[in-house]
C-alpha cells in the first residue's frame, strides 16, 4: 500500500465514477514498483477509454454546461499518456520517468478529480 489511498472527499457522488477513480488511485499505487510501469501505462490506456467516455456520456446526458472545457482536460491527459507511452519505449527509461508519471497522476487527482470532476457532481442524479 502506497501513500495514496481513497478518501471520502474524492467522491463525485456517483458510485460508478467513484469506482473508476479508485482504480486510478490503485494505478498510482502500482507505480511504486518500477517493474510494473509498462503494465500501469497499458491500464491507463484502458482507463482513459472507459472512464473518460463514461464520464463524458453521463455529463452530456445531464446537460452539464462546462462539458467542452472538461473534455479538453481529458484530451490533455490523453496527449500526456501518448507521450509517456512513447518515452517508456525508449531503452534508457529510468526511475525519473516513473516519478514524473506518478507526479502527473497525483496532480491529476488533486487538480482534475478534486476540482473539475467535483464541479459536475451536483448535475448528476
Ligand atoms: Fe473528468
Amino acid at each position: 500500500m502506497g501513500d495514496f489511498i481513497w478518501r471520502p472527499e474524492f467522491s463525485v457522488g456517483d458510485d460508478h465514477l467513484d469506482e473508476q477513480h479508485r482504480g486510478l488511485i490503485e494505478l498510482i499505487d502500482m507505480l511504486e514498483d518500477q517493474s510494473r510501469m509498462g503494465e500501469v501505462l497499458e491500464k491507463l490506456e484502458i482507463y482513459v477509454d472507459e472512464h473518460f467516455r463514461d464520464e463524458e456520456g453521463m455529463l452530456e446526458n445531464a446537460g452539464y454546461p462546462d462539458l467542452a472545457a472538461h473534455k479538453r482536460q481529458h484530451a490533455a491527459f490523453e496527449e500526456w499518456l501518448t507521450v509517456s507511452r512513447r518515452a517508456f519505449r525508449e531503452p534508457e527509461v529510468s526511475s525519473m520517468l516513473r516519478e514524473s508519471i506518478r507526479a502527473y497522476l497525483k496532480s491529476w487527482l488533486i487538480n482534475h478529480i478534486m476540482v473539475s470532476d467535483k464541479d459536475y457532481s451536483s448535475w448528476l442524479d
